[in-house]
């Protein structure tokens, strides 16, 4: 939850009478401190429903309806306590978070503007450049020569920037663009001896690079020559407001549509290679701007599908920046895959030499993030010495230890052990030493005291579980069942405690609301519970029943998950003392639960 929101309804809940609040509602009289009126809640004839400006809350004898102002609000209007806040703030002329923004935020967003103005004019000259003037003629050709066709150069909006100091900087300013503008957006640079600017991008092949929603951020520039110290084979814009390398993907605007079909994003080296698979109608792909993939990169993708498969050039460097990228990918929750170009080629000479057909085939038979690791470890390893191979069993562990499937960890193991020339048995010695270590550091930061209340869920989880509360604050009624599918321990501390108290009041047959939670739940409930309550979105209902039952999904599958966890070692422990009824038992109750943990996700 952002400051800003808190601050919102701080300066809301300010601002708010309830007496003005409800007596728009309902006519109230003065009696002592207190305003009183009919119940709006329920049918009654004597006033017992009153009002406490003071205390900023309304109460019913009559019923038990009671609250402060945006519970009324809420109630009577039949939306969210989170509506009700929105409405009051309307109501009091006071602006939503996002709509106010601050005057730098503004003059950025303005800037960032003329920035992406002044890309798309540059965009523009230099595709005309190549394909409508003379001096774009070596542009073409060099395209052509690489098999570029027409349709992929007007797909991509490539251009040409014509080997000259000016043209560019004086086609902008006639524009009505600043030297400095231009500067900003990276195309031109200060001259260094003397005053004035001059293009950046000279006798280059032009590509564009957009975000996703296909704003031209930036460029790349190819040289049509060879390369040399002062001239390199790639020129990109520099780093500006719009341009940053660790956030963009090369052709995802174009791609992204094809990625979600297909479930998978192909991920290429080079902005070649992006261009020449697209074209060729391998059509989900994308390419990193010549840095290393980062979890943003990851992020990105995983908003169209699960599956990234990597596609790097075959060389050193290529297989080490894709051995760098996978656990980054991994972690950020990806299903990670790996394809290697055969005989030393790039996926661009490759597509074009061998076609779609042999490219998919290729994608078909990708390795496993595990096989990968594991060839890319026996492919290095000195097998020759003792020495070598522990170093190579060290290497694989990690990736062998994430391996969830007992049957297919035991399959692993076996060809490990064949490969490095080792005894079955010292394999799995070191797996479960390593296995252990693990667990005892994962044990340890478990063990750590926790500061925060109502934060030792992951992120994501944390917000499913004030999801799953939030509901059952508004349909008390959901809470046996939340209790039946959920047990308790799935919630932090603070949360138990709102859980308790809410159950506790369905026994009692007393009211729970905001009022009463104040005044009986603990500083820290308390404060749990609003941010809980403020988190609701206005989404419609249904979306908001799909989010509750989406939410206790993702919880039940966490709690399968450490469930499956315990019983793999266990069974571990098992499987070493040879005690094999045991063990075999365990491996089945472990499968049951990796069933109903496939179950959730399929269901998704
Ligand atoms: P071609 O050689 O034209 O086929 O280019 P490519 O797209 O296949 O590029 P390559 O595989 O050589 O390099 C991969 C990526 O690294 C490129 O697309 C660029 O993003 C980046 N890169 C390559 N060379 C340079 C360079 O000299 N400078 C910079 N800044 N980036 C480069
Ligand atoms: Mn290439």
């Amino acid at each position: 939850m952002g400051s800003e929101l808190d601050e919102f309804v701080e300066r809301v809940n300010e601002r708010t009478d309830i007496h003005s609040v409800v007596s728009r509602y309902v006519p109230l009289t003065q009696k002592g401190g207190r305003l009183w009126g009919r119940c709006p809640f329920h049918n009654e004839k004597t006033a017992s429903f009153c009002v406490s400006p003071d205390k900023g809350f309304f109460y019913c004898f009559g019923c038990g309806a009671g609250g402060n102002a945006f519970k009324f609000l809420s109630l009577i209007e039949n939306i969210s306590y989170f509506e009700a806040i929105k409405l009051q703030a309307e109501r009091l002329g006071i602006a939503l978070p996002e709509r106010r923004s601050s005057p730098e935020a503004e003059r950025r967003r303005r800037e960032e503007k003329t920035l992406l103005r002044i890309n798309e004019s540059a965009q523009d000259f230099y595709h005309e450049c190549l394909t409508k003037t003379a001096r774009g003629e070596v542009g073409r050709k060099y395209l052509e020569a690489r098999g570029i066709s027409m349709n992929t150069i007007e797909t991509f909006k490539l251009g040409y920037a014509p080997d000259e100091w000016e043209v560019l900087l004086t086609k902008l300013t006639r524009q009505g663009f600043s030297p400095q503008q231009a500067e900003a957006a990276g195309l031109v640079a200060k001259r260094k001896s003397s005053s004035g600017y001059y293009d950046r991008f000279r006798g280059r092949v032009m590509i564009p690079i957009a975000d996703v929603y296909g704003h031209v951020a930036g460029f790349g520039g190819r040289i049509l020559t060879g390369e040399d110290d002062a001239n390199p084979k790639y020129l990109n814009t520099p780093e500006t407001a719009l341009f940053n390398k660790g956030k963009l993907l090369f052709g995802l605007d174009k791609s992204s549509r094809a990625i979600n079909k297909a479930g998978a994003a192909v991920v290429v080296e080079g902005y070649m290679d992006a261009i020449s698979l697209f074209s060729a109608g391998i059509t989900n792909v994308v390419a990193t701007l010549g840095t290393a993939f980062t979890p943003d990169h990851a992020k990105l993708i995983l908003r169209y599908a699960r599956k990234i498969i990597f596609c790097y050039d075959s060389d050193e460097a290529g297989q080490r920046a894709t051995i760098r990228a996978l656990p980054i990918v991994q972690a950020a929750g990806a299903e990670v895959y790996v394809v290697k170009v055969p005989d030393g080629k790039d996926p661009d000479e490759f597509v074009r030499k061998h076609g779609k057909a042999a490219f998919e085939e290729l994608i078909q038979n990708a390795e496993t993030l595990i096989d990968y690791r594991l060839n890319y470890v026996l492919a290095r390893a000195d097998l020759s010495t003792i020495g070598g191979k522990v170093q190579a069993l060290q290497d694989i562990l990690p990736a062998v230890a994430k391996i969830e499937e007992t049957t297919v960890l035991s399959e692993y193991v076996k060809m490990i052990a064949a490969k490095l020339i080792l005894d079955y048995q010292v394999v799995t010695d070191e797996l479960q030493k390593f296995i252990a270590k693990e667990n005892q550091s994962v044990r340890r930061s478990e063990s750590k005291p926790q500061t925060v209340p109502g934060e030792s869920l992951p992120p994501p989880l944390q917000v499913a579980s004030e999801n799953v509360l939030r509901m059952v604050w508004h349909e008390d009624d959901l809470l046996d069942y939340v209790l039946m599918v959920l047990p308790r321990e799935t919630f932090s501390t603070t949360q138990q405690e709102i859980i308790d108290w809410l159950k506790q009041c369905m026994i009692q047959e007393k009211r729970a609301d905001e009022l009463s939670a104040a005044e009986e739940l603990s500083e820290a409930a308390n404060a749990e519970l609003s941010r809980i309550l403020l988190g609701g979105s206005d989404e419609p209902r249904d979306t908001e029943i799909k989010l509750f039952h989406d939410s206790i999904r993702a919880l039940e599958k966490m709690n399968f998950k450490r469930k499956y966890k315990t019983l793999l070692i266990q069974a571990d422990k098992y499987n070493s003392s040879s005690d094999s009824e045991a063990y075999v038992k365990t491996l089945k109750d472990s499968l049951e639960v990796k069933g109903k943990i496939n179950k959730l996700q399929s269901n998704n």
